[in-house]
C-alpha cells in the first residue's frame, strides 16, 4: 500500500499560531519510517500552498451572515487539498493528511468521499460542529464537521460539503468540551456521539468498537480524523486548544490499533500539532506513531 503523504500547513483556523509548523514537525519526528515500520510505504507529496495569515485580511468577506476567520483562504487551501486526496485514491493510494488546524479536514473528507460513500470518525477532544453564526470564536478549525455535513450557512457552501458523508456514518470519540449549539445539534441529530464518559465507564475498546460499527454501517470505508487534543494533555502538550482529562498515550495506540484492525481506513488526517508549544516534538513524534499504529503497526 502506498500512503501519500500531503502537507496542509495552515494555522489561520485556530485560536493560537503555530500549528502551520505541524507538518514539518511530523515529518521531521520520523513518520516516514514510522509508516515503512507499519508495512506501508510512504510517498511524499510535499504541502499545499497555504498563505500566513500576515498575508491575509482575516475578515469575513465571503459569507454573507456569521463570522468564520479567514474563511477565503480556507475555501483556496481546502479545494486544493480535496482535489490532491482526490487523485491521491484514484491512483489506488491512502492519503495522510497533515495540518495544520482542523479546517483542512473539509479538504480532506470531501476529497476522500468525492468518488464514493464513506463515514469518518472523529477523535477530538472538541465536537467541531460550530457554524458561522455559532461560534463563539469564528475559528473555522472549530466548525469543519459542520461544514461537511452541510449545516447552517455551510448548506450553500458546495465546495465545503460532502454529499457523500450520511451523518449516521460519523462517529465522534472521546468528546469532552462542546459549546452551547453544539450540543443542541448533537441532541438534534443522527451523529453518534462517545463522550470520554464513556471511555471512563465502558473502556476505549468496547467504544471504539462502538464508533467503527457505526462509521461502516453500510458504507465500505471511513476517514479517521485525529486531532492531537483528543489525548490528554500530558500525552499531547503541543495542542493549541488543550482540554484536560483526555485519553491516556495506551489508549490511543488501542483505538488506533483497533482500527488497523477493522481494514477499513481510506484516509487520515493528523491535525493540530503545534510545535511552538510542545515539549521537544512529543506530540508531533506521538501523531508519527499513531499513524503507525493505524496503518498496521504491530508490537509483533
Ligand atoms: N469549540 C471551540 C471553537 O469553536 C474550539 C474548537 C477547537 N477545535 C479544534 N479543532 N481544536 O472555537
Ligand atoms: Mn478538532
Ligand atoms: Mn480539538
Ligand atoms: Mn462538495
Amino acid at each position: 500500500q502506498i500512503v501519500r503523504v500531503i502537507g496542509a500547513p495552515t494555522d489561520y483556523g485556530a485560536n493560537r499560531r503555530g500549528v502551520d509548523m505541524g507538518p514539518s514537525a511530523i515529518r521531521y519526528a520520523g513518520l516516514a519510517d514510522q509508516l515503512r515500520a507499519a508495512g506501508v510505504e510512504p510517498v511524499e507529496a510535499g504541502d499545499i500552498r497555504a498563505p500566513y495569515a500576515e498575508e491575509c485580511d482575516p475578515e469575513t468577506r465571503s459569507l454573507r451572515t456569521g463570522t468564520a476567520r479567514f474563511f477565503d483562504e480556507t475555501k483556496a487551501v481546502c479545494t486544493q487539498l480535496a482535489e490532491t486526496v482526490e487523485s491521491a485514491l484514484a491512483a489506488g493510494e491512502l492519503p495522510v493528511v497533515l495540518g495544520g488546524d482542523h479546517s483542512v479536514a473539509i479538504g480532506s473528507v470531501s476529497g476522500s468521499a468525492a468518488a464514493s460513500p464513506i463515514g469518518a470518525i472523529w477523535f477530538d477532544a472538541h465536537a467541531d460542529l460550530n457554524t458561522p453564526s455559532t461560534s463563539p470564536s469564528g475559528n473555522i478549525h472549530g466548525m469543519p464537521l459542520a461544514a461537511l455535513l452541510g449545516i447552517g450557512e455551510f448548506g450553500e457552501l458546495e465546495w465545503a460539503t460532502a454529499p457523500n458523508l450520511r451523518e449516521e456514518n460519523v462517529v465522534l470519540v472521546g468528546l469532552r468540551s462542546a459549546d452551547e449549539a453544539e450540543r443542541a445539534l448533537l441532541e438534534e441529530r443522527d451523529l453518534t456521539v462517545l463522550t470520554m464518559s464513556d471511555i471512563d465507564r465502558r473502556g476505549i475498546t468496547a467504544v471504539v468498537d462502538d464508533a467503527l460499527e457505526a462509521a461502516t454501517d453500510g458504507v465500505d470505508e471511513i476517514h479517521v480524523s485525529l486531532d492531537l487534543d483528543w489525548l490528554d494533555p500530558t500525552a499531547a502538550p503541543g495542542v493549541g486548544t488543550p482540554v484536560r482529562g483526555g485519553v491516556t498515550y495506551r489508549e490511543a495506540h488501542a483505538a488506533m490499533e483497533q482500527v488497523a484492525a477493522r481494514s477499513a481506513i481510506r484516509s487520515l488526517d493528523l491535525v493540530e500539532v503545534n510545535p511552538t508549544l510542545d515539549r521537544s516534538n512529543e506530540t508531533a513524534e506521538l501523531a508519527t506513531e499513531l499513524a503507525a499504529s493505524a496503518l498496521g503497526k504491530r508490537i509483533l
